[in-house]
């Protein structure tokens, strides 16, 4: 299975990553820890990137492609793409990259969400400060066992720099600008479906289960 997931922040892309690939053992592949990492490496590549994220702007395009493509080279089984592509650049470049690989995307979904509900997730998000790790909580939806404690590694958890209300601000004009008009290109391709991700993250995680049963089951 080779999906990509598309949808405004907040709208619980890595979250449901996270159970696809445990339900259908996949590869979780989020652009967003791996930007991260790097930007918290100190490499002069983070250093550059700092600034686009911290700001809730996108990472250029070139930087993006070049920080990713090798990721992508060493997929050696099926994976969720959670945050790549973000523009029609990257979506192109991709589309050539799994040419090449002969693995094209079998499906993209579409998280669908309301902008005025998304407050209370950045509000609440709680995130593994581990970064091998990643894990990602919710104070309310998704509690840890123990507060500010990572269930998986025991690291602390953080609150991420982009959550502030005017960089979330940013960050969902951001995708408006750049990323919705991926919706359109991807349903003219096909394989493209969309789920209704308001719900609960059980009731999303349900509806996103049975609709990859029934994609994969045709
Ligand atoms: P990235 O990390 O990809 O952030 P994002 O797309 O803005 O998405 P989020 O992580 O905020 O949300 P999500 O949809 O994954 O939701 P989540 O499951 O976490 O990117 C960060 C930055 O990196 C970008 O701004 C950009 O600068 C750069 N970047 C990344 N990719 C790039 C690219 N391809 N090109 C250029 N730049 C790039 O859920 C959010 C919270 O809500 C969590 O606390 C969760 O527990 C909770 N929650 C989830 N679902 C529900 C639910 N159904 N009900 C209640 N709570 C829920």
């Amino acid at each position: 299975m080779r999906m990509a997931l598309l949808g405004p922040p907040g709208s619980g892309k890595g979250t449901q990553a996270a159970r696809i690939c445990q339900t259908f053992t996949l590869t979780h592949l989020s652009s967003g820890d791996i930007l991260r990492a790097e930007r918290d490496s100190g490499s002069p590549t983070g250093l550059e990137i700092k600034e686009y994220m911290n700001s809730g702007k996108l990472v250029p395009d070139e930087l993006t492609i070049r920080l990713i493509r090798g990721r992508i080279a060493a997929l050696d089984k099926g994976f969720v793409l959670d945050g790549f592509p973000r523009t029609l650049p990257q979506a192109e470049s991709l589309s050539l990259m799994l040419l090449e690989l002969h693995r094209p995307l079998e499906l993209v979904i579409n998280f669908a969400v309301a902008s005025d509900k998304l407050a209370r997730r950045f509000e609440g998000r709680r995130m593994c400060s581990n970064a091998k790790c990643a894990a990602g909580y919710h104070v309310e939806s998704l509690p840890p066992k123990q507060a500010g404690i990572c269930d998986k590694c025991a690291a602390e958890l953080i609150i991420r720099a982009d959550d502030k209300p005017e960089v979330v601000q940013q960050r969902i004009a951001t995708y408006n600008k750049s990323t919705a008009p991926l919706i359109e290109y991807y349903r003219q391709m096909g394989n493209f479906k969309t789920i209704d991700a308001a719900g609960s993250i059980d009731d999303v995680t349900k509806m996103v289960l049975e609709k990859i049963r029934r994609h994969f089951a045709d």
